[in-house]
């Protein structure tokens, strides 16, 4: 399933990087975004996902971030997630990017992790970016900050700038990894889309694992098609087992 050239260099390399997107959650049982399933076929993402939106009708906003938190405290991270925590444990230098907002790899060990997107279980006030713990929001009674500001999720809505230091490290990081990953997202967000591509440019060896071809598969070095949960797991174990 893996080419020698991988294996070999993953056994040699110090500076590993993966950027996952909504696809290694789908194991879990998280619905991903685009595709027949997805949740932007059934929801509005200009009507859900924007700031405009949620100052015009914010208990509608909050009863998707609820229906959404529900469901992801219900799930547990799947092998994808852990074979992950797996390399970050091996590696001298593991970083792990992700789009996802939904703490799954924080669930399964992960410790270096910069979170792109945000995360759904921590929340602020949208006038003075006080971080307000995760309680379940109650859409009929909106809390509100000291200073009055409304709560809202602590992620990233469409039209919106990423957090400043999660970016720019990502993007170093990108750049000095000896192999990247980029696991489960169809790589149309951006910046985000454009990790693997700065990573290809500064001479990483670029690997993707997923589900099906996307716009960069021509691009990648390899591409691994199949499910991450699957992939990750017995790609870890061949590096360790040869190891040993
Ligand atoms: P998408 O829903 O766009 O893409 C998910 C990808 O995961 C697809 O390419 C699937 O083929 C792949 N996939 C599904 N199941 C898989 C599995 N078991 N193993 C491997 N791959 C699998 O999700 P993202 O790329 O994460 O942004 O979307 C990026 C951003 O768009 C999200 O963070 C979100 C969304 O709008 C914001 O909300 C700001």
């Amino acid at each position: 399933m893996f080419s020698d050239l991988l294996i070999n260099k993953l056994k040699k390399a110090t500076t590993v990087a993966a950027l996952t997107g909504a696809g290694i959650s789908a194991e879990s049982g998280v619905p991903t975004f685009r595709g027949e399933q997805g949740l932007w076929k059934k929801f509005r993402p200009e009507e859900l996902a924007n700031f405009n939106a949620f100052m015009k009708n914010p208990k509608l906003v909050w009863e998707w971030y609820n229906f959404r938190k529900n469901l992801i405290s219900q799930v547990q991270p799947n092998p994808g997630h852990h074979a992950l925590v797996q390399m970050e444990t091996y590696f001298q230098d593991f970083y792990l990017i992700t789009q996802n907002v939904d703490n799954l790899h924080r669930l399964a060990g992960n410790k270096r992790i910069y979170e792109l997107h945000g995360n759904i279980m921590r929340n602020r006030c949208v006038d003075c970016n006080k971080q307000w713990s995760d309680t379940l929001i109650d859409e009929e009674n909106l809390p509100h900050c000291d200073c009055g500001g409304l709560i809202r999720p602590d992620v990233v809505w469409f039209g919106e700038s990423l957090p400043e230091k999660e970016i720019t490290k990502s993007f170093e990081v990108a750049r000095k990894s000896e192999v990247f990953f980029s696991i489960g997202t169809s790589a149309l967000v951006q910046p985000a889309a454009s990790l693997p591509i700065e990573a290809k440019r500064a001479g990483a060896y670029v690997v993707e694992i997923n589900f099906e071809p996307t716009v960069i598969t021509d691009y990648v070095d390899e591409s691994i098609i199949g499910k991450s949960g699957e992939i990750l797991p017995s790609l870890i174990r061949q590096i360790i087992n040869d190891q040993e």
